[in-house]
C-alpha cells in the first residue's frame, strides 16, 4: 500500500532545549511543514522514564510548546500537542510492548548509555521507551520522521516494530480490508545535513545534551544574546588555523564541530563556510560564528519568554492540536484492536 506522507516527530519536555535539538531537528521540521501534514509532539510520557519534579514538568511542557512556536512551527498548519493528551500512545505502546523483542531492545545504546552503571534502578519505561516511540510514529500510520542522528536506532526498531506487526498479523490485517497485508508503513528517518549530531562546545567528542553539568557545554534556545556570545567565545578549539578543505576537520572534532555549527546557522555546507574562513585563526571565526548565532537565535529566546507570559494560549493551542491528532489516532486504534482481536464497542 502506498500510505499517504504524514510528518511525525517529538522532542522531551526535560530541561531546555539546545542547539542541538534546533539544528538538528527543529530545522527540518520548519522546512517540512511547508510541503507535509506534520504532527510534532512534546513526548511528556517519555519524560518521565526518568524522574521529573511534577511542579516543573508542566512548565517545562509549555516551554518546549513554546519553543516550537517561537522557531516557526505554525500551530495552525502543523499537529502541536503534548502526548499524554492522546491515550493511543500509550495503549499502542503497550502491543507494541508484545510485538517487540527482548533482544531488539537490549540493543539499544541509548538505554545503557542512560541508564550506565546502576542499570538494575533504572525504571522499567526507560527500557520499553524505544516502543512509546514506534508507537508515538505509528498511532498516526507516520511515513517521515525528522530527527537527529542519534535517534536513527530507535527508528531501525520502529520499522523491524512495523514490519513483524504486519507479519504476525498479516491474515487479519487482510480480513480487515488491506488487500496487501500491510497495515503500518516503514516510517523513514530523515537525518540530514551537516548538524545531524551537534557536539558539546566543551568536548568535541560528546554530544550536546541537556544532561551535561556544564551549561557552557550547549547553547540553549532560552539564552540571551550575551550568554550566546559567550558561549561561543569560550568554546574548546585547538592551535591551528581552520582548514581550506573538509577533509582537514577529520582529526579535529571541536573545529569540525563549530564549522558544522556555522553551516547549519548559515543554511549552507561546511565545504562553502571552509571556502569563506579556511587558513583563517578561530579568532576571527568565532566573532562571525557568535554574531550569526546571536541574529539566528536570540529572537527566538526572546519569543519564547514572550509566549511563556500567557500560559492559557499555550494550553489552548495544545487542546487544539491533541483533539486534531486524536481525531486521527483513534481510527487507527479502533483497527489495531480489531486486528489484535480485542472486542471493542
Ligand atoms: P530528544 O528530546 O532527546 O531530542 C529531540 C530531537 O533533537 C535531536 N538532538 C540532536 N540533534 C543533533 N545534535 C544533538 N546534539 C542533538 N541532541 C538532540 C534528537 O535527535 C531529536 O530529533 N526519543 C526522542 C523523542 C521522541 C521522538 C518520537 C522522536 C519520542 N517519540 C517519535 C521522533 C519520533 C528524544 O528523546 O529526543
Amino acid at each position: 500500500m502506498k500510505f499517504p506522507e504524514r510528518v511525525f516527530s517529538g522532542m522531551q519536555p526535560t530541561g531546555s532545549l539546545h542547539l542541538g535539538n534546533y539544528l538538528g531537528a527543529m530545522v527540518q521540521w520548519i522546512e517540512m511543514q511547508k510541503t507535509h501534514e506534520c504532527i510534532y509532539c512534546v513526548v511528556d510520557l517519555h519524560a518521565i522514564t526518568v524522574w521529573q519534579d511534577p511542579a516543573e514538568l508542566s512548565d517545562a511542557i509549555r516551554r518546549v510548546t513554546a519553543a516550537y512556536i517561537a522557531a516557526g512551527l505554525d500551530p495552525k498548519r502543523s499537529i502541536l500537542f503534548n502526548q499524554s493528551q492522546v491515550s493511543a500512545h500509550a495503549e499502542l505502546a503497550w502491543i507494541f510492548n508484545c510485538v517487540a523483542r527482548l533482544g531488539w531492545l537490549n540493543r539499544m545504546t541509548q538505554f545503557k548509555e542512560k541508564a550506565g552503571k546502576d542499570r538494575e534502578n533504572a525504571s522499567v519505561g526507560l527500557y520499553a521507551y524505544p516502543n512509546l516511540m514506534a508507537a508515538d510514529i505509528l498511532a498516526y500510520r507516520g511515513t517521515h520522521v525528522p530527527v537527529g542522528e542519534d535517534q536513527k536506532q530507535h527508528l531501525e526498531l520502529a520499522r523491524d516494530i512495523a514490519q513483524k506487526f504486519n507479519n504476525d498479523f498479516r491474515k487479519e490485517i487482510v480480513a480487515a480490508g488491506h488487500d496487501d497485508g500491510i497495515f503500518f508503513p516503514q516510517p523513514e528517518p530523515i537525518i540530514e545535513g551537516p548538524a545531524a549530531r551537534i557536539m558539546s562546545l566543551r568536548d568535541g567528542t560528546r554530544k550536546m545534551s541537556k544532561s551535561d553539568p556544564s551549561d557552557l557545554s550547549r547553547i540553549n534556545l532560552s539564552d540571551d544574546a550575551d550568554a550566546i556570545a559567550k558561549k561561543v567565545q569560550k568554546a574548546k578549539t585547538d592551535p591551528e588555523p581552520l582548514p581550506s578543505e573538509e577533509a582537514g576537520l577529520e582529526p579535529r572534532p571541536e573545529a569540525d564541530n563549530l564549522v558544522g555549527i556555522y553551516a547549519a546557522l548559515a543554511g549552507n555546507t561546511k565545504a562553502q563556510v571552509l571556502c569563506e574562513y579556511g587558513g583563517q585563526q578561530f579568532s576571527t571565526f568565532k566573532k562571525a560564528l557568535a554574531e550569526l548565532a546571536v541574529t539566528r537565535l536570540a529572537p527566538i529566546g526572546a519569543e519564547i519568554d514572550r509566549l511563556m507570559a500567557d500560559p492559557a494560549t499555550i494550553d489552548a493551542i495544545l487542546a487544539d492540536g491533541s483533539a486534531r491528532a486524536r481525531a486521527i489516532a483513534e481510527p487507527v486504534m479502533r483497527e489495531v484492536k480489531e486486528i489484535v482481536g480485542f472486542i471493542h464497542s
